[in-house]
């Protein structure tokens, strides 16, 4: 089948999340990097396009170059779609002008700077019809989806609690270390990551895990932030109690970037009043399912006791571990399908809508903590 032609802004020489963006378009085989702006330096985006074999001419000094250029090519030989892998700041009004002139768009999280701008992408998305993915990368993973489908099929039975944390400690060696520094890191500047640190960049994984996992919203928060050193203008650690529709459940998400010793502990429990469910994404191929009355039972990938959306989310035999890149790799597969118009499992890639709801967590749990610790509905 012919490959999406894809472009890419961010994602040149050192960037992170960008070559994980590349390899994931591989793995799913259906995109073909064609172009992009890849440097917010010209010169280092050209050496990068070099580097991968793309045309230099596909190689572009801005993103409304890139929109001018692709535009002025016959159709099918232009660029389709555009993995939007920059800072925070740049994803809406990049999301906005792709959008606005026809182009897919994969983006990465937070979706944008203000709940405004999320749901002025929401409204752009519906009237152009076009397929905009986001890049909540657990969902991605097949025992992840194994437990929504799990938890939609009323296993659990009632659920009463949910806790979900994200730990990471790489904010230490930044602020406490000998190249001790505070300025020169976009994640720690309100300009360019927006009004959180910790729950905007992780924080919100956990938020959208517990949306996608069990298909309930979260109302209201109630939030406790920690931003540890004087002068750091954003929250580095926090705690945020959760509220449902049903009174009787409850929740709690919690978010650290100095928890020292910790890598990417990203982890879900769902506890139900017939059973449970425990993920993490550090062994992501196991997924507990816990009761009062039985030995605990472990799931892994590619077995047939699996649901349909988990065994397509895997692709070699069991025993054969896939990880993160298949994780996005299966999001990149479900946003080809979007694209093409063909049938998919609703989840098989986060939505704009994920975005908006991401971005109402992040400004209701700063409120939350600014007001005095007061809960904020969503
Ligand atoms: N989904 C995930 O699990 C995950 C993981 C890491 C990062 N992220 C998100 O990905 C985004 C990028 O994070 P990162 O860690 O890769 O950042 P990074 O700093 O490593 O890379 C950013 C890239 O954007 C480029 N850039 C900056 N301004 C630009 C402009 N005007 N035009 C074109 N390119 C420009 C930079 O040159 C660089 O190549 C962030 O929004 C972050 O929250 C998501």
């Amino acid at each position: 089948m012919k490959k999406i032609k894809l472009g890419m802004i961010g994602g040149g020489i050192g960037a992170f999340i960008g070559d994980a963006h590349r390899r994931a378009s591989r793995i799913c085989n259906d995109f073909e990097l064609v172009g992009g702006v890849f440097d917010v330096d010209y010169e280092k985006s050209k050496e990068f396009a070099k580097k991968e074999g793309i045309a230099s001419e596909r190689c572009y000094i801005s993103v409304e170059a890139m929109v001018k250029g692709e535009l002025a090519r016959p159709e099918g030989e232009r660029i389709e779609a555009v993995s939007i892998v920059t800072p925070n700041y740049l994803h809406f009004p990049f999301a906005k002008l792709l959008l606005e002139n026809g182009f897919h768009v994969m983006c990465e999280k937070p979706m944008t700077m203000t709940v405004q701008e999320a749901e002025e992408l929401e409204r752009l998305v519906n009237t152009k019809k076009l397929t905009f993915a986001l890049t909540h990368t657990y969902t991605g993973y097949p025992m992840v989806r194994q437990m929504r489908e799990m938890i939609k099929s009323g296993i659990l039975g009632t659920i009463q609690r949910i806790d979900a944390q994200y730990y990471q400690g790489w904010v230490n060696s930044i602020i406490h270390g000998a190249d001790s520094r505070i300025t020169g890191v976009w994640r720690f500047d309100p300009a360019q990551s927006g009004v959180s640190s910790c729950m905007g960049d992780i924080g919100v994984h956990a938020f959208n895990l517990i949306e996608y996992t069990t298909g309930l919203e979260i109302k209201q928060v109630l939030s406790d932030l920690n931003n540890i050193k004087e002068g750091f203008q954003l929250d580095l650690d926090g705690t945020v109690l959760l509220r449902f529709e049903n009174p009787k459940l409850k929740g709690v998400i919690r978010s650290c970037q100095v928890a020292t010793g910790e890598e990417n502990n990203l982890t879900i429990a769902v506890y139900g009043s017939k059973a449970s469910l425990k993920w993490g994404q550090e062994n992501p191929n196991y997924l507990y399912l816990l009761s009062d009355t039985e030995p605990v039972k472990v799931l892994k990938p590619a077995h047939g006791y699996n649901s349909e959306f988990a065994e397509k989310s895997h692709t070699m035999p069991c025993g054969h571990p896939e990880g993160i890149y298949e994780a996005i790799a299966n999001i990149y597969k479900g946003m080809a399908k979007s694209i093409r118009g063909e049938a998919f499992i609703p989840g098989e890639f986060p939505t704009v809508h994920d975005g908006v709801r991401g971005m109402k967590f992040i400004h209701a749990v700063v409120k939350s903590y600014k007001e005095g610790n007061v809960w904020i509905s969503l």
